[in-house]
């Protein structure tokens, strides 16, 4: 179902840190503009609503049914991602729902159901798929012109401090939700999978703050996951975040230290650009290519369901201390 008015109308359910990217996104993306929001501290709400100019609707069911919006943007705590994706699409509305999408595979097959059921388009926010970069290389994976693929990596060793961390799960969720999309998207499943975890530089947080996971894919090549939210990465080149894909005829690198402002990023030491910049190219993709012209999102609710079974395979071999296949 494609949107053809001359406006597309957006509406945020949640107004915490990410809703700050999701906005610039939306004011910098041709024919689209956020109408309101909803958030459940009111405080909140009103200062989000004042600093992007829109609407700050008293409930979420106000919010979805009004005329002007389109697409729902749900951008709340994953425990409520389900709740507000079906009361959007019960509302006849399009959705972006935040990663990690939903607490179990159950939870997204729901929200694929209910979509299908209403010819609306659910998108996951796989923010890290929508990057130039990242398209260039699936695309060279795809034509066979890196070889045989041998290894891929997904690092992320971004410093999160104790109090930040404690409003999201483990960084297994949290972090490693965007490796597993990351490695679909780019050279496919795993078939099996060992992990592990640790927490070393929370003091009262008992979730991990660091994880690794080791993988082998159905083409027999060998991946790796690290998420750190324990330390930064100073050296020269840092794996602050990378992504390398390494074949017999060729190799590829994503880094976030290609383009670096020097302030604050929200909880972030620096500001990497490529952070907001994924969102702008998420959001783009999803009101103009997608509603407007018809096309798939690069990562969909299947992708999120996989990368789902990633995540509790990871869980399971770190409380089990085995290798899961998957
Ligand atoms: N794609 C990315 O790179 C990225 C980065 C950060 C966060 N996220 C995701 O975005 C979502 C929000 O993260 P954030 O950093 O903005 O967090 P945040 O803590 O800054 O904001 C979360 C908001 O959700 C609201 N909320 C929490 N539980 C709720 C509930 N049960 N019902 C209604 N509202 C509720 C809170 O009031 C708050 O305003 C999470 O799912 C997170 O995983 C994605």
């Amino acid at each position: 179902m494609t949107i053809t008015k001359d406006t597309v109308g957006v509406g945020f359910v949640g107004a915490g840190d990410i809703s700050v990217l999701h906005a610039k996104a939306v004011a910098r993306c041709p024919g689209a503009k956020l109408v309101g929001l909803w958030n459940r501290g009111q405080d909140r709400a009103r200062q989000r609503a004042a600093e992007f100019g829109c609407k700050n609707y008293p409930t979420p069911e106000a919010l979805v049914a009004d005329p002007a919006v389109d697409v729902v943007f749900v951008l709340t705590n994953l425990e409520s991602h389900l709740e507000y994706t079906a009361l959007a699409l019960a509302a006849g509305k399009h959705v972006l729902v935040e990663k990690p999408v939903g607490a179990s595979v159950a939870e997204i097959e729901e929200m694929k159901r209910a979509a299908a059921a209403g010819n609306l388009v659910v998108m996951p926010g796989h923010n890290y798929v929508y990057e130039s970069s990242m398209m260039r290389t699936r695309e060279l994976v795809e034509g066979g012109d890196l070889g045989k693929i041998v290894s891929a990596y997904v690092m992320y060793n971004i410093h999160h401090p104790e109090e930040v961390a404690k409003r999201y799960p483990g960084v297994v969720r949290q972090i490693l939700t965007h490796h597993s999309y990351i490695l679909l998207y780019l050279v496919g499943r795993p078939v099996e999978l060992c992990a592990m975890k640790a927490t070393l530089h929370y003091q009262e947080y008992p979730e991990e703050d660091i994880a690794m996971v080791q993988m082998r894919l159905a083409n027999g090549a060998l991946a790796h996951f690290c998420a750190s939210f324990a330390a930064d990465d100073h050296a020269a080149d840092p794996w602050t975040v990378m992504v390398k894909v390494i074949g017999t005829a060729g190799s590829t690198r994503y880094s976030y230290r290609d383009h670096v402002e020097i302030k604050p990023g929200l909880v972030h030491s620096q500001t990497y650009t490529a952070y907001q910049g994924s969102v702008m190219n998420e959001v783009r993709h999803l009101l103009v290519d997608c509603l407007r012209h018809g096309a798939k999102p690069l990562s969909t609710l299947d992708d999120a369901i996989t990368a789902q079974r990633m995540i509790e395979a990871a869980e399971e071999s770190i409380r089990n201390r085995s290798v899961v296949t998957l």
